[in-house]
């Protein structure tokens, strides 16, 4: 049975990724798949102040509610990332918890001695996303550091939904067809992780 974590990342209590997340959660569920739901805007986790205390153990120094969360961010099978495009990248809550695993990158490149560039991950992830506007270039800085994101986690970049055009609160649900392929995107996710085929 896989075991997934569930990060929602934008500030909304009901936005729009969350919305996506939710169902995402429904079908991995369905699936078998253990899912714990994060919500960021909940925790309180300070930026990076780029102090290295994660040097010797690849364990950050800051004591806040990073640590919790940095335990399930290394024992989860998978991860399913939600975050609304806010300057072509992720929300500040979803950027200030990325910027807090540089003690994970520390951990597999400097103390583990992981070769960059290596492509095979033990591990996968998710990512859904929104953005107000239709530009073809929306979502092209947020991949880049949700790529590189996954990999400090040992993570693959598994699939991820994009959607374009939903801005005010709720707009997704104007799409039922979005949510859909969030809820078979989650399923599909939980099997996969669990060794099974997709479908
Ligand atoms: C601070 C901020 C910055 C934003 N920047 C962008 C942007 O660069 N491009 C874009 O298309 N939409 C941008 N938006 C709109 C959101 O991406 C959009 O409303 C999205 O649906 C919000 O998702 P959520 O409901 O899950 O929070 C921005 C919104 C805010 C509040």
């Amino acid at each position: 049975m896989a075991n997934l974590l569930a990060i929602h990342g934008s500030p909304r209590r009901k936005g729009n990724t969350t919305l996506l997340l939710k169902r995402a959660v429904e079908g991995a569920r369905e699936a078998g798949g253990t899912v714990e739901e994060i919500v960021l805007r909940d925790l309180k986790i300070s930026p990076c102040l780029e102090i290295y205390g994660c040097k010797e153990t690849g364990r950050c120094a800051i004591k806040d509610d990073f640590q919790g969360l940095y335990d399930k961010l290394l024992s989860c099978d998978g991860l399913m990332l939600a975050s609304p495009i806010f300057f072509y990248t992720v929300s500040a809550h979803t950027k200030i918890l990325m910027d807090r695993c540089q003690s994970l990158w520390v951990k597999r490149y400097w103390l583990e001695k992981t070769p960059f560039g290596k492509k095979e991950f033990n591990r996968k992830g998710l990512f859904i996303s929104a953005g107000a506007t239709k530009g073809k270039k929306l979502f092209d800085g947020v991949l880049l550091t949700v790529r590189y994101f996954f990999d400090a986690l040992d993570m693959e970049l598994w699939n991820s939904l994009l959607y374009r055009e939903l801005d005010f609160e709720g707009d997704v649900l104007k799409h039922p067809e979005y949510l859909e392929a969030a809820y078979t995107a989650g399923k599909q996710f939980s099997r996969v992780l669990d060794g099974q085929s997709p479908t």
